[in-house]
């Protein structure tokens, strides 16, 4: 199928999205990124990469950009509505919207004759009832979603197993686990934030006056939630390398984590370390839709395409955030 050398990129103005548009400019290819802006920044889109704001509903606007970069040999798909809690109240907002603008993405790809895909999947496919929760999440796990936003990737993933079969796209599904950390430039800034690592890290900013934990009393060794932290940068270079795999993969899942489980006490702790701040926390209701425990068994990342962590420990997670959120303390708005 010829070499690599323009990478699509939905959602590079976001968290993840723009960490992986960056290391793929690093690793000389050249990027176009598509996003509409809905959490995403201008600010957070490498200067060398072409950028359109376009919305995913919108299928004319994409085909434009396909029409203005015929040379376009892979996407690497990052926008959606991703959170889980939000999902549980607007249920339709992800099981449609994250389907359909997948669905609109794959339609103009397939019309341009774009045939290499990689999605950003998660660990929210794995709410596993308790004689599960004490292993490592494998690619062998039965699926259950945990959430409307679960089921939505679930939903991409078995359109990307047809089209496959139907029309020899080839795809990799990289089911992240918890990302977290920054780059020196290149942070978490979501609005509104939902996940643990910046929240905690904005009391220490004094942003916030606490950090509510949901839930102490789930089965597990401090009651709160274990969860598998991995570096937005470990999770870039792994789609680098799924990239570089795809046209002899053809279909391949991975699971995408550390292996290595914390709870949000020990999180809060680490941050408590890093900062010192003492970040006070206040104990919450259960969310809706959070799994008790969540560690991935990268086993099979790691043995096929030879994926290694680079920060494999929380404390150098949390720090790099601290790093940038010290330095941003306003997000992309400074
Ligand atoms: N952050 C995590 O821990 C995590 C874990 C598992 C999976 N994921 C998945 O990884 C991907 C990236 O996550 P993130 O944390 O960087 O989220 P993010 O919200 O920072 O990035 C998503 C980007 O997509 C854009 N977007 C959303 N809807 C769009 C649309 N209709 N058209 C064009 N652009 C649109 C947003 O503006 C945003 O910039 C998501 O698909 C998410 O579900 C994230």
């Amino acid at each position: 199928m010829g070499t690599i050398r323009k990478v699509l990129v939905t959602g590079g103005a976001g968290y993840i999205g723009s960490v992986a548009a960056r290391l793929l400019l690093r690793a000389g290819y050249a990027v176009v990124v598509v996003d509409n802006l809905y959490q995403g920044h201008r600010a957070a889109v490498p200067p060398q990469a072409h950028w359109a704001r376009v919305d995913l509903a919108d299928k004319n606007a994409l085909r434009a950009v396909f029409a203005q970069h015929p040379d376009v040999d892979a996407v690497m798909h990052f926008a959606a509505y991703t959170l889980v809690g939000e999902s549980m109240a607007q249920p339709l907002k992800y099981l449609r919207d994250n389907l359909v603008n997948a669905c609109n993405l794959l339609e103009v790809m397939l019309e341009h004759g774009v045939l290499r895909f990689i999605l950003s999947s998660t660990a929210n496919l794995f709410d596993l009832p308790p004689e599960h929760q004490d292993q490592p999440i494998t690619e062998e796990f039965p699926i259950i979603p945990g959430s409307p936003y679960g089921e939505s990737k679930f939903f991409v993933e078995r359109v990307l197993h047809w089209l496959h079969r139907t029309h020899g796209l080839k795809y990799v599904s990289l089911r992240y686990f918890n990302a977290a950390g920054a780059l020196p430039d290149c942070g978490e800034d979501h609005d509104p934030e939902t996940h643990l690592i910046p929240l905690v890290l904005q009391v220490a900013l004094g942003q916030r006056s606490h950090i509510t934990i949901f839930g102490d009393d789930y089965p597990t060794r401090d009651g709160t939630c274990v969860r598998d932290y991995i570096h937005v940068a470990d999770l870039a270079q792994a789609h680098i390398l799924a990239l570089e795999a795809l046209d002899t993969l053809g279909a391949r899942h991975y699971n995408l984590g550390n292996g290595t489980g914390y709870t949000v006490k020990e999180v809060i702790e680490t941050a408590r370390r890093i900062t010192g701040h003492p970040i006070p926390a206040v104990i919450g209701p259960r969310r809706p839709g959070d799994p008790a425990v969540l560690v991935a068994s990268s086993e099979r990342i790691r043995r096929e395409l030879g994926w290694a962590p680079q920060y494999p420990d929380l404390e150098s997670i949390v720090r790099s955030a601290w790093e940038w959120h010290r330095a941003h303390p306003n997000g992309y708005e400074d």
